[in-house]
């Protein structure tokens, strides 16, 4: 089957699950069937067919193999060896238990290779406190969360936002902080943002429960401010915890705070997308905030872009975890 048959074929699934909308375009489903057939006419040049779907984005191009690596200015520096304090005693054996991440956090993981993806940022595990480590299963992050008076966010909260989603997500996604949506409901990305995240994943055909979602704050900050540096130090233990927990094979950083917080590195979004970080030996793609697409339609095409990389890094993952089980 080649991509043109594949492409109508997933079409034709998105307009039987009732999509209208075709996903980071401005075509719907039926009018993107519609070019397609049109590309398929054989009194069409194939070629020039497909780039005219191309141009309007029905056909997704895979992303560009990126250059070789350079490591960015703010690499971590790696001093003797790889960073072990932090999240919890038993983060090691957790991650050396599930999937192809090097626990150690410091080294690219050798499976990454033949994606041909830019390297970022490394981050080793967060030191974290004895009572936060001692969190042992996610049920207790969201009890922690719950108890926290860190900052004085919990005062102005409704409702903490501590996370949810698969415990053993391959995919986890990492927002900002809860908005007046998340603050009612309790949940990560249940406004306007969300359901654009959640027709994001859909077309990399993860649903939201297959997926862990979380925030850098736990709480909502008044009038959806960016958090403040020591918001974010007291809050942010706790995701490290969530990610060590989950253990996902990708995580997704869904804008510049998340980011930034994730990476350590004060670039914007546009310098942290586009290559691939590494937390505690996951793989980290950047892009932009939902939110952010909602308000400009220009950035749908990279972020479409960063997911895809993050589909192939969830592909390859898996592939060699299958390698690895089959004694390959
Ligand atoms: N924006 C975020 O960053 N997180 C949410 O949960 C909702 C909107």
């Amino acid at each position: 089957m080649d991509a043109r048959d594949r492409l109508r074929r997933y079409l034709e699934q998105r307009r039987e699950l009732g999509e209208s909308e075709f996903l980071l375009d401005t075509l719907t489903v039926d009018e993107a069937l519609a070019r397609l057939a049109g590309a398929l006419s054989p009194s069409r040049n194939p070629a020039s067919s497909v780039d005219r779907l191309s141009a309007a984005g029905a056909v997704q191009d895979p992303p560009p193999v990126r250059a070789p690596l350079v490591p960015p200015p703010d690499v971590a520096p790696r001093s003797g060896g790889p960073v072990t304090a932090g999240v919890g005693a038993d983060w090691r054996t957790a991650l050396a238990g599930r999937g192809p991440q090097d626990p150690s956090g410091d080294a690219w993981p050798a499976w990454m290779a033949p994606l041909g993806l830019e390297r970022g940022v490394i981050r080793g595990a967060p030191v974290l406190s004895p009572e936060v480590a001692a969190l042992s299963a996610l049920g207790d992050v969201v009890e922690a969360v719950a108890a926290c008076t860190g900052c004085a966010l919990h005062r102005s909260a409704r409702n903490p936002v501590p996370g949810t989603g698969h415990p053993q997500a391959e995919l986890m996604c990492i927002g900002e902080a809860p908005g007046a949506d998340e603050d009612a409901a309790g949940e990560p990305f249940v406004g306007e943002a969300g359901k654009l995240l959640t027709k994001i994943l859909a077309a990399i055909n993860l649903s939201r429960d297959a997926v862990f979602i979380a925030n850098v704050l736990k709480h909502r900050p008044p009038g959806n401010r960016d958090p403040s540096p020591d918001e974010m130090q007291a809050c942010l233990p706790f995701l490290w915890r969530q990610v060590a927990l989950v253990r996902p094979r990708v995580i997704l950083a869904l804008g510049r705070i998340s980011a930034q917080a994730i990476t350590g590195s004060a670039q914007g979004i546009g310098a942290l997308r586009g290559r691939v970080h590494l937390l505690m030996g996951i793989p980290v793609v950047a892009t932009y905030h939902p939110a952010a697409l909602l308000r400009n339609e220009a950035w749908k095409r990279p972020t479409w872009e960063d997911v895809q990389v993050a589909q192939r890094l969830l592909v390859a993952a898996r592939a060699h975890d299958a390698r690895a089980a089959g004694g390959a």
